[in-house]
């Protein structure tokens, strides 16, 4: 066995949040603070090391109920890090998210400006987010979140917001969500597809060897190491325009389904097209062991079945021949859904916020999130598309989608944008010792 083969996460180090998949069902909330008075932003600090749960024992007491904190470059200057520390971590998170709007595509209704205050501004320092399988359990969790800031005069709680899962368990479009997940090397937790050789620990987690051989390190190395990048987006959908664009470019209600299927990749069920591609096969979409299970070059590298500018797809394109390496541009997700569901059938939008709270987690933030958020989801020359952008998540202003069939490709037009950023932060979730070492900081 080779040295790398070998390598060993230190989970008892790592927050539970970054590695393991949230439960289903389950409840969540995330509460951001700012830190006034740095004294209360280290003893904030020191209080949230003894709730954050470690990825270690996923048998600990509070089960599948976690809390995890995330500071933002202003919340780690807030804390007093040097500013040669701080020059050691990514340069997009050093500029935050709403400063990085352009290469993002949150133009336009999505563009810092119109996002929910606090967000995008400068008083965003640390995200606590808590995640449990239900509200009763989540409520206790939360109290005990609150406590860590409640009696601190010099932190302020300035937003929060609150995630449930839908009675029907999906995304708000009508998806099952939280299926696909990559395998890392010495996690001990098993990826979703068989055929996905686990990635290197370094591609999730700072201090360990990547897929490109380097290894990420910070100045002093104890504040990356075991931590990693997250980033939230509040992103709303246009639930009832997404019905109605499936309606007015279909024939029937089947055809309605399909489409759906087309622009995701897989059908509402979570069975994929690349394993079903004529009917949905709800066995298949409930069946973790099977679901993942596919890659695409070997019978469909034409798109015959799972069109490439599809949002799975795009997002991972597996084996698929295109331009750059898909390897380096995977990505561990947390989304969870907030707002009541839009009702079966209706296709007038009620004016409720829904959506869902994206969480990105990897060690890259250029190389994965950015790049897949702007080559991927907002460009299509990468798999010979031109500039057609994802259907469903892209920020589309009248694009195209094409599927591809024999004898004639189907060609969608005037695709509107059905998913709109309401906000969000670039943060760096610690290690367990960082956080420690971040509350005895003395300057
Ligand atoms: C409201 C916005 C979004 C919705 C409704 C959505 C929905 C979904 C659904 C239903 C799936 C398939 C099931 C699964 O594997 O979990 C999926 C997969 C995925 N999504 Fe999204 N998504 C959204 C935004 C994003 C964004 C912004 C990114 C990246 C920047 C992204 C990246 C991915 C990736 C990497 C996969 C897995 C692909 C695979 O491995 O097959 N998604 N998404």
């Amino acid at each position: 066995m080779s040295g790398e083969a070998e390598t060993v996460l230190e989970l008892d180090d790592i927050q539970s949040g970054v590695l393991r998949p949230r439960p289903a069902p389950y409840a969540a909330t995330y509460i951001a603070l700012r830190i006034d008075d740095r004294s209360a932003g280290r003893e904030l600090v020191r209080r949230a090391s003894g709730v954050v749960t470690s990825a270690a024992n996923p048998n600990s007491p509070l089960a599948d109920t976690w809390v995890s904190v995330a500071l933002s470059y202003q919340g780690l200057n807030a804390l007093g890090v040097p500013q040669e520390s701080l020059n050691t971590l990514a340069w997009e998170f050093k500029q935050g998210m709403a400063a990085r709007a352009n290469a993002l595509g949150d133009t336009g209704e999505s563009s810092p400006e119109h996002w929910e205050k606090p967000l995008g501004t400068p008083d965003v320092h640390v995200v606590l987010a808590t995640v449990s399988p239900d509200p009763h359990r989540l409520e206790a969790v939360v109290q005990k979140a609150r406590k860590t800031y409640q009696e601190l005069p010099g932190i302020k709680a300035i937003w929060r917001q609150d995630c449930h899962a839908l009675p029907s368990e999906k995304e708000p479009f009508g998806f099952r969500d939280g299926i696909s997940h990559p395998a890392i090397e010495g996690s001990g937790i098993p990826g979703t597809n068989p055929r996905e050789q686990p990635l290197k620990a370094g591609e999730f987690v700072l201090g360990y060897r990547d897929e490109i051989g380097g290894i990420q390190t910070t100045e002093p190395e104890i504040l990356g190491r075991n931590g990693t990048y997250v980033v939230f987006r509040k992103l709303h959908q246009r639930v009832a325009a997404f019905r109605q664009y499936l309606k007015a470019n279909s024939t029937d209600a089947e055809d309605e389904e399909l489409l759906a299927a087309k622009m995701m990749g897989r059908w509402r069920s979570g069975a994929p097209l690349a394993l079903c591609p004529l009917h949905d096969d709800p066995e298949l979409g409930a069946d973790p062991g099977r679901r993942n299970d596919f890659l695409y070059s070997e019978d469909d590298s034409a798109g015959l079945k799972t069109p490439g500018s599809s949002h799975i797809r795009r997002t991972n394109p597996r084996d698929s021949s295109i331009a750059g390496v898909v390897r380096i541009h995977r990505m561990i997700r947390r989304g969870t859904a907030y707002g009541p569901p839009l009702p079966p059938g209706v296709l007038e939008d009620d004016g409720a916020d829904r959506g869902l709270m994206f969480a990105f987690v990897g060690a890259h933030l250029g190389r994965q999130f950015e790049f897949v958020q702007s080559q991927w989801i907002n460009d299509g020359v990468f798999f010979g598309a031109g500039d057609d952008k994802d259907p469903i998540v892209g920020s589309n202003d009248g694009e195209a989608f094409t599927v591809p069939r024999r004898p004639v490709r189907r060609r969608l037009q005037g695709l509107p944008r059905f998913v709109v950023n309401r906000g969000g932060e670039y943060c760096f979730m610690p290690g367990l010792r960082a956080l420690r070492w971040l509350a005895e900081l003395k300057t």
